[in-house]
């Protein structure tokens, strides 16, 4: 794993409750390193990044032969002028989670067999159950990590950083991968033209590591309001509504938002989440130097980021012109795009702020050590890579063949047993849940 920088005392922040308890900066640098591990401060910082869309790519030009809309309103109405989505049906959630995931290990140099935990931010599982990070888990290789889906729509990026530092400053875990991956165009209605024009697909993840060295992650802001579920919600396909021939006929298995409502309320929890992880870590405005927002729409940002907290242009990355809204993928995507074209360095401020379906909303402010240079890549790494990406795909399946065996083998427990009477739909074994795709 790279080294992360140690801060200078110039550039240590301050704190009000954004460190664990007796880990203030200043503290941590003149505590002898003999202390025992319980007793020293850990701090998590992202040390990997990456990202990965599908090839596909639609334009305002092209949705102007499905719905009746243009590019002028598209553009002036949300900035947005194409975006990528899995048109291919092997490109799933899992899939493209799975390609950023590897790049995000890449680039920290850490094994699949490191990680401890798998957080999977998505609205779009491969199913309700299992959880999309397992299957991720299995294709990783990533097998001493537990493995949950995390839901909070677009703030869910977010929501992961923040589970993942909790598990690494209460030293459960020393690598969390947290991956907000989705294909919002299977649920998108392609004939409403006030959402197909807004989304679109992709996966982006982040390694976050404990480490000694203060910085990192200082301060998390979740917040939610289910007053206003309703304002953007799937409607179908949850214990609420079962699926039906009814509810696939009138559409409810499509997204629906409030456009107008969703808009206000953004506005308003961008600025006010910021102004709150700012307060927490210490950090005024002016100190930031590069806000991550969430990639909805260029006037939301306008107006809380640029109007409201007054952070000029130059330190707010946008790259929702080419993506669309990806939503929980949207800020690890840009992170990564914003390392690429040298947003970012160690020493900055960084601030990622969200909001979402929930309704919720979610921000962080980070004290960013990691360095931001490719890794070198030699052909050894790469060829270990790509052994350690068949270890897991031969480990998987090894494990598959293991359960196929116990389940032709007569039960020596129930010598009653008819073998011969043929199974009844409930008793026959579903289908492979984790498809191929996902392992490639
Ligand atoms: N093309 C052309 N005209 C359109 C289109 C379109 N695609 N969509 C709507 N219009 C029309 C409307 O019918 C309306 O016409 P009318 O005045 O004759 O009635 C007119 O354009 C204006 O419509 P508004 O809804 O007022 O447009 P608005 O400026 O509010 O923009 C938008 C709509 C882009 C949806 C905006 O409200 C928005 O971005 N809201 C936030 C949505 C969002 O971010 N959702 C994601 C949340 S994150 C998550 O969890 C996934």
């Amino acid at each position: 794993m790279a080294e992360i920088k140690q801060p200078s005392a110039m550039t240590q922040s301050t704190t009000n409750g954004a460190h664990p308890p007796g880990s203030e900066p200043g503290i941590a640098a003149e505590r002898p390193p003999d202390a025992p591990s319980a007793h020293r401060p850990r701090y998590a910082h992202i040390v990997g990044w990456g990202h990965h869309v599908p090839g596909k790519v639609i334009t305002n030009q092209e949705l102007e032969q499905i719905v009746d809309t243009n590019d002028e309103w598209i553009r002036s109405r949300t900035g947005i002028a194409e975006r990528h989505v899995a048109a291919d049906p092997k490109e799933t959630s899992a899939s493209l989670a799975v390609a950023a995931a590897r790049k995000a290990l890449e680039v920290a140099d850490v094994p699949a067999s490191k990680i401890d935990l798998i957080i999977c931010s998505t609205t779009t599982p491969e199913h309700i159950f299992p959880a999309t990070a397992c299957l991720i888990q299995d294709a990783l290789g990533a097998h001493n990590a537990g493995a949950f889906d995390l839901s909070a729509a677009c703030s869910g990026f977010v929501y992961g950083l923040a589970m993942a530092r909790g598990h690494i400053l209460a030293g459960d875990a020393e690598y969390v991968l947290v991956i907000g991956t989705e294909t919002l165009s299977r649920i998108v209605d392609w004939t409403d033209r006030e959402t197909c024009i807004l989304f679109g697909d992709g996966a982006g993840a982040v390694l976050v590591a404990a480490s000694e060295v203060p910085g990192g992650i200082m301060s998390v802001d979740l917040g939610s309001d289910g007053s206003g579920g309703n304002n953007l919600i799937l409607p179908a396909g949850g214990s609420a509504m079962p699926t039906s021939l009814e509810t696939v006929s009138s559409g409810m298995h499509y997204v629906k938002m409030d456009g107008k409502a969703v808009f206000r309320f953004a506005t308003r929890v961008m600025a006010s989440s910021t102004r709150k992880v700012l307060e927490r870590a210490g950090y005024t405005t002016d100190e930031v130097d590069l806000v991550v927002p969430h990639q909805a729409n260029i006037r939301i940002i306008q107006n809380s980021v640029l109007n409201q907290l007054k952070i000029p242009a130059e330190k707010v990355f946008v790259n929702l012109e080419k993506y669309g809204n990806t939503s929980t993928a949207s800020i690890p995507i840009a992170l990564c795009e914003a390392i690429e074209a040298g947003k970012l360095e160690p020493g900055y401020k960084v601030v990622f702020v969200g909001f979402g379906a929930g309704l919720t909303w979610a921000a962080c402010a980070i004290d960013w050590r990691t360095p931001v240079e490719k890794p070198e890549t030699g052909w050894w790494k790469n060829t270990r890579r790509q052994a350690t990406y068949s270890a897991a795909a031969a480990r998987s399946m090894w494990r598959r063949a293991v359960r196929w065996v116990y389940e032709v083998l007569p039960d020596p427990e129930a010598p009653g047993r008819d073998e011969s009477r043929e199974k009844t739909p409930a008793e026959a074994p579903v289908k492979e849940s984790t498809p191929e795709r996902v392992r490639e």
